[in-house]
């Protein structure tokens, strides 16, 4: 029998897509000897409800030196994270000495305008590359995984956090355990842990597929995080839906007892159950849906190499390590993907292998279609690039469906 990662219940496989490299693993063009690849699928908790990844990749062959995911690449993105240091700034670090540690800070977009603000804060970032774009800010960083031990260490020399934030980071981490362990070391007795990842409910009703992938290992909800908390003694005192990265959900956890719960925390959790949100129906016809998606997809680009059109992608995103390998679109269907991650470029995507180039490629000349695979950033992106459309060129997106804009 499978279990649950968190609770231990019974876990039920629902989806595979079959053999999957590290999504952010980019390769040298001269690159031979063995591929890591691990087989993605995806399994639900009888239990507690918590969908997650079956098989764990080692956090060290995702996170480190190489980990080239630099959260400032997006302008939405750097305006959601200064928003949100300003609403913490605003609320919870009113106090004399007042502190926030923040789990996954990257490269300190969010960290940098509290630090400008003279609070007191950590960032805990395990990709050493990553972290030293953040130091070069002037944002304080430790190169750790957090975890129950990381945790005492920043408690014992700081003291307690008022804030632990995190975001994009929390669905990334199997041990759950730990972390929660962590959190309850390090936070004020009246703080809030507050993350934000990718909601279950937006993936599902989008299709969107490719946020399943090696580092993003749990598939939040209301359900699933509020009866998580519980078992550490804490308690899901509210939820917030953000329209960013494709519609996630900010969860706010506070010691059990400790603030009044919000009423939007019955509501969607009541939301969900009403619709059934992690059952098997549900679940079995989102993965019918994603096979619909690869078989229109394929048979678009398919169809356009035919015609002689020319293809190029568009953000080579982690998202799509899972588009382009269980797909099987390699660089015959996709010449090239541009992308401004200097890490990024003039290398490989991670199985498929197609070449990464900069933004100034796409322009040179542009194509006929982009695959628009930073679908999640489209109004930023098709806003920007409207020389393209001028040119004839055209959008092809896959969320929440095929389709050529
Ligand atoms: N918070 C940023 C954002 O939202 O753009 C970065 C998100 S990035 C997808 C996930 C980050 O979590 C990576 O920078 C990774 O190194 C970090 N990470 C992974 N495991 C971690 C852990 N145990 N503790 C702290 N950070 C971790
Ligand atoms: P994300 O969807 O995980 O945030 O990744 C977005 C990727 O797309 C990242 O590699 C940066 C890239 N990108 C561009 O190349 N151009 C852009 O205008 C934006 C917003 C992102
Ligand atoms: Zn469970």
């Amino acid at each position: 029998m499978l279990s649950c990662r968190t609770c231990g219940g019974e876990l039920r496989e629902f989806c595979d897509f079959g053999p999957q490299p590290l999504s952010s693993g980019f390769l040298e063009p001269d690159y031979v000897g063995d591929e890591f690849f691990f087989r993605l699928a995806v399994g639900v908790c009888g239990q507690c409800s918590m969908v997650q990844l079956i098989e764990e990749v080692p956090r060290h062959l995702m996170f480190n030196g190489h980990y080239p995911y630099l959260s400032s690449g997006s302008a939405t993105m750097r305006k959601h994270f200064e928003q949100t240091a300003k609403h913490f700034i605003d609320t919870e670090l009113t106090g004399d000495d007042a502190f926030l540690v923040e789990l996954g800070c990257n490269d300190g977009v969010m960290l940098k305008v509290i630090a400008d603000a003279g609070i007191r804060h950590l960032g805990v970032e395990p990709s050493q590359s990553v972290a030293a774009v953040a130091r070069a800010y002037g944002v304080q960083v430790t190169t750790e995984f957090f975890q129950e031990s990381s945790a005492q260490q920043i408690r014992a020399a700081s003291g307690p956090a008022q804030v632990i934030y995190a975001a994009n980071t929390i669905c990334h981490i199997p041990y759950l355990d730990s972390i929660f362990r962590g959190v309850d070391e390090l936070l004020a007795p009246d703080g809030i842990f507050v993350f934000e990842d990718p909601y279950l409910a937006e993936i599902v009703d989008r299709t969107s597929f490719d946020q399943i992938y090696d580092e993003h290992f749990y598939f939040f909800s209301a359900v699933s995080v509020q009866a998580m908390a519980a078992r550490f003694g804490f308690e899901l005192v509210d939820v917030e839906r953000l329209p960013v990265h494709g519609g996630e959900v900010r969860y706010t956890i506070a010691r059990r007892g400790a603030r009044p719960a919000s009423a939007r925390v019955a509501a969607l959790v009541a939301e969900e159950h009403g619709r059934d949100l992690a059952g098997q129906g549900t679940l079995k016809q989102f993965v019918g849906r994603v096979e619909q998606a690869r078989e229109e997809l394929t048979t678009l680009l398919r169809q356009l190499k035919a015609n002689g059109q020319t293809v190029v992608g568009y953000g080579a995103t982690a998202k799509s390590a899972t588009v382009t390998n269980y797909c099987g679109i390699g660089p015959d269907l996709i010449s090239f993907i541009s992308d401004t991650t200097p890490n990024k470029q003039g290398r490989l995507t991670p199985g498929s292998h197609i070449p990464v180039r900069s933004r100034d490629a796409f322009a040179a000349p542009y194509p006929d279609y982009a695959l628009l695979f930073a679908w999640n950033h489209a109004d930023e992106i098709i806003a920007k690039e409207q020389e393209f459309r001028k040119a004839g060129g055209k959008w092809i997106l896959y969320v929440p469906e095929v389709r050529v804009v």
